[in-house]
């Protein structure tokens, strides 16, 4: 290709540019490249960091320790990086929260299914009574959080409404190992370790909605 003919293609390619911005209004050209509206108004706006709705909402906790567990926990999903708000984070702090409840109510689910199958003596009977209490403490409150991604679309207030009610679901498991006077260390930590992860779904609530 010579300079002219390179030159003239450029030309022909201005022109055409320019005849299509004539025949196409600046709207359409707006919506075809979807800037956002808040960006078309607020020119300054930056990109958001990884990880910024996430820290400034685990930041804002006054204990270092929930602040740490606030953070470590978001950010074992990836999706944390990317979350856009508190929505975002609610929904990523509903599936933790669901996985691991779910894991411990297996885990009271299969300790009770041994404690029965070995006929243990009968010093184990309020530890079966507690983990039956707790297995469906755990189902109650798993049912819970599992509506609240489709609330959070309809009706964001009722979408905490169910955190909270999560959050009372575990606390009758709370009533029953302290009932049965409950000190398997195992049973224990897994319930604190659940209940703390609920919490979380019910701080960020609060602040959705
Ligand atoms: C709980 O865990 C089991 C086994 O891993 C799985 O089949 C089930 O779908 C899980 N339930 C929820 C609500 O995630």
């Amino acid at each position: 290709m010579t300079n002219n003919s390179t030159t003239l293609s450029l030309l022909l390619l201005l022109l055409s540019m320019a005849a299509l911005l004539i025949l196409n209004p600046p709207t359409t050209v707006i919506a075809e490249k979807h800037v956002p509206v808040e960006a078309e108004s607020k020119p300054t706006t930056k990109k958001p960091e990884p990880f910024n709705a996430m820290n400034e909402f685990c930041n804002q906790k006054a204990n270092k320790r929930d602040r740490e567990f606030c953070n470590r926990v978001l950010k074992s999903d990836p999706r944390s990086a990317s979350a856009k708000d508190n929505v975002g984070l609610l929904l990523i702090s509903v599936d933790l929260a669901i996985g691991k409840t779910n894991k411990t109510r297996e885990y009271y689910i299969y300790s009770w299914a041994k404690l029965i199958h070995h006929k243990k003596p009968s010093n184990s009977e309020a530890l079966i009574s507690a983990l039956k209490d707790c297995v469906h403490a755990y189902e109650w409150g798993i049912g819970e959080l599992k509506i609240i991604p489709a609330e959070l679309k309809d009706d964001p207030p009722t979408a905490s409404y169910d955190a909270l009610m999560a959050h009372d679901a575990l606390q009758t498991c709370d009533d029953s190992l302290s009932k049965n006077k409950i000190s398997n260390y195992p049973v224990l930590i897994r319930h604190r370790s659940s209940a703390r992860y609920v919490q979380l779904c019910v701080d960020i609530s609060m602040t959705v909605g």
